[in-house]
């Protein structure tokens, strides 16, 4: 693990335009983050999908197209805290629905306290978590014939760029089976108003989430970043529905890194890309789905449009 992320580390800073995954900004303090972002004010997406979670709760069982019955897999990818999730787990319980559920995240440390928060609070549910990276474990659903019903909510699927989507959803397409779904949580292109807050907070949380990025290099590959030397730079451009996040170097500085053995160069004003977070309309999301076996059966939407939920059915 640690191998990979000076692996990555090297790769993405070697390049002419310098960018990180935003995977690695979930170590624990980066969970404990993302949490608090998640009760922001300005964080609507959350709150957004959690009024579809809670107001279409049997909505979107019904989609699933599953009966209390005929066992299936619950599989989340990239869980977190499962917050929105749980609403789904507690109503397919009380239904008597056979399933287990299978949250899977690169952060061993959220996993942990998913596991634990549900065995206090849903006891019932059997929960099967995998520590991973879902870009990897992708090839493992083919192991087991079970219907399935994957998760993939939170507007994950808008860290990536349209074409990585339309690889990750034609590779989980191929994985599945005819009749499996996707329930897809997609963030919506609105004005710039509503979206750059939620990644750039007056408190200054995104911030402190971003900049964890450089803490967590200094801690695990030794790296001497000089964490006030960077500052949180996010932008979204309204017209293509794109918002990223950035590091900004304020001044010619270079960094050492142990784990690579090498010495980074920054100019004043020069950009880590660190974050992307696309937003979708039904055309951006038909045009990635048009390569892949999913097709769309459902879409809901909280009341004020800012978010959909697409369950999407492969073919
Ligand atoms: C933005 S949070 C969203 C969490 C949850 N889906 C939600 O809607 O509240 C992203 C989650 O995905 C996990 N994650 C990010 N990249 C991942 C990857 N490549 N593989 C597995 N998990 C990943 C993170 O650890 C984090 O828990």
């Amino acid at each position: 693990m640690l191998e990979q992320f000076a692996k990555d580390v090297d790769e993405g800073l070697s390049q002419p335009k310098k960018e990180l995954s935003s995977k690695y900004f979930y170590n624990k303090k980066g969970d404990a983050l993302f949490m608090e972002i998640m009760k922001m004010p300005e964080y609507y997406l959350t709150r957004s999908e959690m009024e579809i979670f809670t107001e279409q709760t049997q909505d979107l069982i019904n989609a699933f197209s599953v009966t209390p019955s005929n066992y299936f897999e619950l599989i989340e990818l990239g869980a977190g805290d499962g917050s929105k999730t749980r609403k789904l787990l507690a109503a397919l319980s009380d239904q008597g629905y056979q399933y287990d559920y299978m949250p899977v995240d690169i952060s061993k440390n959220v996993l942990d306290l998913l596991e634990d928060s549900l065995q206090k609070d849903l006891p019932q549910v059997s929960v099967k978590p995998k520590h991973g990276d879902y870009f990897e474990i992708l090839q493992s659903l083919k192991n087991s014939h079970h219907p399935k019903v994957v998760l993939f909510l939170g507007s994950n699927i808008g860290n990536m760029s349209d074409e990585t989507a339309t690889d990750f959803l034609y590779q989980l397409g191929a994985n599945l089976q005819a009749g499996d779904k996707l329930l897809l949580g997609a963030d919506l292109i609105k004005p710039a108003e509503v979206v750059m807050p939620a990644y750039d907070d007056k408190q200054g949380i995104t911030r402190e989430f971003n900049i964890n990025l450089l803490h967590r290099m200094n801690n695990e590959l030794e790296a001497s970043f000089d964490v006030d030397a960077f500052e949180h730079a996010p932008e979204y451009n309204e017209t293509n529905g794109v918002a990223k996040s950035f590091l900004k170097s304020k001044r010619d500085q270079h960094v050492a890194i142990n784990a690579t053995g090498k010495v980074y160069q920054f100019t004043a004003g020069e950009k880590i890309h660190t974050e992307t977070s696309r937003k979708y309309n039904d055309e951006i999301l038909l045009d990635i789905l048009k390569n892949t076996d999913f097709t769309i059966a459902h879409k809901f939407t909280d009341r004020k449009q800012y978010f959909a939920d697409y369950i999407l059915n492969r073919e």
